[in-house]
């Protein structure tokens, strides 16, 4: 898959954010030398993440959910690029490298606004230190979650605590 699934509802701002994702990942996976099949899964995970993100009465709980099933009725068979898409927004503790991977270049694409010369610091990180930046994007992604006085989903509390078990 190298592009949106045909069925995708996407403004043009969030076309170019599922672009930059999967360029980040792109980029990663040369960095990283990982095998094409491997690359594969990671950039299938970017193109479905946020293809149904704009649809009518989808929300930020649903639209990964909703597009992972869609996904699947679509056929696409392997459990951790559904795993990547269903659970991108929340973090989930059963996730292989394809949901870890759209985790990281979700946040740290270079389009957002926010902390730019940070993100882009660990972006650049990734290659080298995958499993520091990850705890460090799931705390920040976690504290944001904190402050903006939304409960914490399990999936999310599951994840952390994956993330920092001894
Ligand atoms: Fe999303």
């Amino acid at each position: 898959m190298t592009g949106l699934p045909e069925w995708a509802v996407v403004g043009p701002e969030r076309r170019a954010h599922v672009e930059r994702v999967a360029s980040l990942l792109s980029q990663w996976a040369d960095l990283m030398r990982v095998p094409a099949i491997e690359r594969g899964r990671w950039l299938r995970a970017a193109w479905l993440h946020d293809a149904l993100r704009d649809a009518p009465l989808v929300n930020e709980f649903a639209h990964g959910p909703l597009a992972a099933e869609r996904a699947h009725r679509d056929g696409e068979r392997d459990r951790g690029v559904l795993d990547a898409v269903r659970y991108h927004s929340v973090g989930y503790a059963g996730w292989d490298e394809a949901g870890r991977m759209l985790y990281l270049a979700d946040y740290l694409e270079p389009g957002r606004a926010f902390e730019r010369d940070e993100r882009s610091a660990l972006a650049a990180r990734v290659p080298v230190d995958r499993a520091a930046v990850l705890r460090d994007v799931a705390a920040r992604r976690i504290a944001q979650a904190l402050r903006s006085g939304w409960p914490l989903p399990a999936e999310t509390v599951a994840f952390w605590n994956a993330l920092v078990a001894p």
